[in-house]
């Protein structure tokens, strides 16, 4: 009677101080996927569904009093709304200080900078990343921790436990807080502090790059850029960096204002939804560089003029012309890369003599490397590069690492890359996605595919012989923890290989991922176009998968 006596009496106090108790009840699906909560729009709209999830954040992360998180997301509608929400929940769950991101909008990386540079506990990013946005697209919810990296495994599952239980949040009976302007204010106990992010992030390239090289190059007026910012959250800071400090010509950045729908844009930046900047870079008189980035500004591509870099090459390229670049010029202790990404960069790890690691897919899996020292660059066959400077992807920063490149050998993006297939070989590589799928019919085929492993080894599928097949699972070296069930890979002899695996980020369906490469030290062969270049596989991997059988597709719906 007592413990329940001092219970009311404790929720009486909270309620004085405009703190509200809700009683709510679990949802069943709220297990965050490669990278954190990513639903419909629609899904986050129903009552209680966002509150539950940060709620279970916050019940997960341990004693944040005197703590201070950062707050934002890339823009994307409900963006403001969810903002509103949280900050209100923080200051019911005793949050010393929220760092508030000015009209609610941050890039991934930028987050990470400053999870960092202020030495925070976490962040929350509000972001689907390169998923389409509006009301009718998609919406999500990640947790940085305090390396200003994704939320490891151990701690995305205690979240979703906590979420499978929960059964009241907290939330504070206060007006909306003006995202328009730089401030700091108070919300019960909690500080909560307004502030524009992009400072933070210039200051950060400035220390990394060679700016003034980087300048003289944009300035010189035979130089020509565009960076196709894909109204989503790096628009702002790629107008402060290239136009404001390094004198880029005022056209150099397109679609740079952030928008709730991403103007209609599907914000990944790929051959097929970078649209405008591919016609661009196409044309007779194109740009000498192009690049864009993701919704949440943590993807890039980079173009030469009529010229594709695969990213898998750009990592490898930026591996082997860091010495160039003054953040990176004392060497690199190491690379890694996800395990689908192809094996260029583990090419150029050889040269330098320094290890190249081998990760599941998602960024998650480099923090502990990064951490460690082990590493200093990273990347994904999905657009994404990054390094030591941060614990997430960043993709204004390989833009900035392209730039500098090409300001110090003065050559194009086509000679750099060339050069680079000269003296390592190509990895002819390409991801083959078959979007949109039934989940059983998903689920099926990979059963199917892990059931005839042992079967394959030594025959023969369009004219290529198996040498080896697994199912990758990864030991991470630093803290022991093991990930299984990471994707089918299909060796054949002659270095090539097949990867397949299910994506970890869709919100509809199943999508099936299939990855091709082969590799060529022959530079007479170099030139020859990727997809017949792969020919052989792709036919290999559908007769091996019998992708037709099981998903009813005859050819997939996304080539990259
Ligand atoms: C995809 C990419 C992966 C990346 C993730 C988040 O995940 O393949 O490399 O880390 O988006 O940007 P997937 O949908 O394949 O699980
Ligand atoms: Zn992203």
């Amino acid at each position: 009677m007592d413990g329940l006596i001092s219970t009311i009496n404790s929720i009486k106090r909270e309620s004085d101080m405009g703190i509200q108790i809700i009683a709510t009840r679990p949802f069943n699906d709220q297990r965050p996927g490669t990278s954190g909560l990513r639903k419909k729009v629609s899904c986050f709209q129903q009552p209680g569904y966002l509150e539950n999830f940060v709620q279970s954040i916050f019940d997960v992360i341990g004693d944040l009093k005197k703590e201070t998180i950062v707050l934002g997301g890339d823009g994307r509608y409900y963006n403001r709304k969810a903002i509103q929400t949280i900050i209100k929940m923080a200051a019911a769950n005793g949050i010393g200080r929220t760092m508030v991101a000015l009209r609610g909008i941050i890039s991934t990386p930028a987050a990470s900078c400053v999870i960092r540079k202020y030495s925070l506990k976490g962040g929350i990013i509000l972001s689907a990343s390169h998923n389409p946005g509006g009301p009718e697209g998609d919406f999500g919810v990640k947790y940085d921790i305090e390396n200003g990296g994704p939320s490891p495994e151990q701690l995305t599952e205690a979240i979703y436990r906590r979420s499978l239980e929960i059964d009241r949040y907290r939330i504070f009976d206060g007006p909306d807080v003006d995202l328009e302007r730089v401030s700091e204010d108070h919300m019960g106990d909690m500080v909560v502090e307004v502030f524009d992010p992009i400072v933070d992030y210039v200051g950060l390239m400035e220390q990394l790059f060679d700016f003034d090289q980087i300048r003289e190059l944009l300035s010189s007026g035979n130089f020509s850029m565009v960076f196709d910012a894909m109204n989503a959250s790096t628009g702002p800071y790629a107008r402060a960096i290239f136009e404001e400090v390094l004198n880029a010509p005022k056209a150099a950045v397109i679609n740079a204002v952030p928008l709730p729908d991403f103007g209609g844009i599907h914000p990944d930046p790929n051959l097929k939804y970078a649209r405008r900047l591919l016609e661009i870079m196409n044309s007779e008189d194109a740009p000498d560089f192009g690049a864009a980035s993701d919704g949440d500004g943590d993807r890039n591509m980079i173009l030469g003029r009529r010229f594709f870099v695969t990213p898998s090459d750009s990592l490898a390229v930026l591996a082997a012309n860091a010495h160039l670049v003054p953040g990176y010029s004392k060497g690199l202790s190491g690379i890694a890369r996800s395990m689908p990404t192809s094996m260029a960069p583990d090419i150029v790890a050889k040269d330098l003599g320094i290890p190249c690691y081998e990760t599941p897919t998602g960024w998650k899996f480099f923090g502990n490397l990064l951490d460690a020292g082990r590493i200093t660059l990273c990347g994904e066959e999905s657009f994404g590069t990054g390094s030591d400077h941060l614990r997430e992807k960043d993709g204004l920063w390989a833009v900035l690492f392209w730039l500098n490149i090409m300001a110090a050998t003065g050559k194009s993006v086509q000679e750099i890359v060339e050069g680079h297939w000269r003296r390592f070989g190509r990895n002819f590589y390409s991801r083959h996605d078959y979007e949109g799928l039934e989940v059983d019919a998903a689920n099926a085929l990979m059963d199917h595919l892990r059931e005839s492993l042992s079967d394959l080894v030594g025959r023969h599928f369009g004219g290529y012989e198996v040498e080896d097949a697994d199912e990758f699972c990864y030991r991470d070296p630093v803290d022991g923890s093991l990930s299984t069930g990471q994707g089918i890979r299909i060796v054949f002899k002659k270095k090539s290989r097949i990867v397949f695996r299910l994506s970890g980020t869709g919100t509809v369906g199943a999508t099936l991922r299939i990855y091709f490469e082969r590799y060529e030290k022959d530079p007479l062969i170099h030139h020859q176009d990727i997809q017949k270049a792969l020919s052989g596989l792709i036919t290999a991997a559908g007769q091996i998968a019998q992708i037709r059988d099981y998903t009813g597709r005859d050819a997939p719906s996304l080539i990259t």
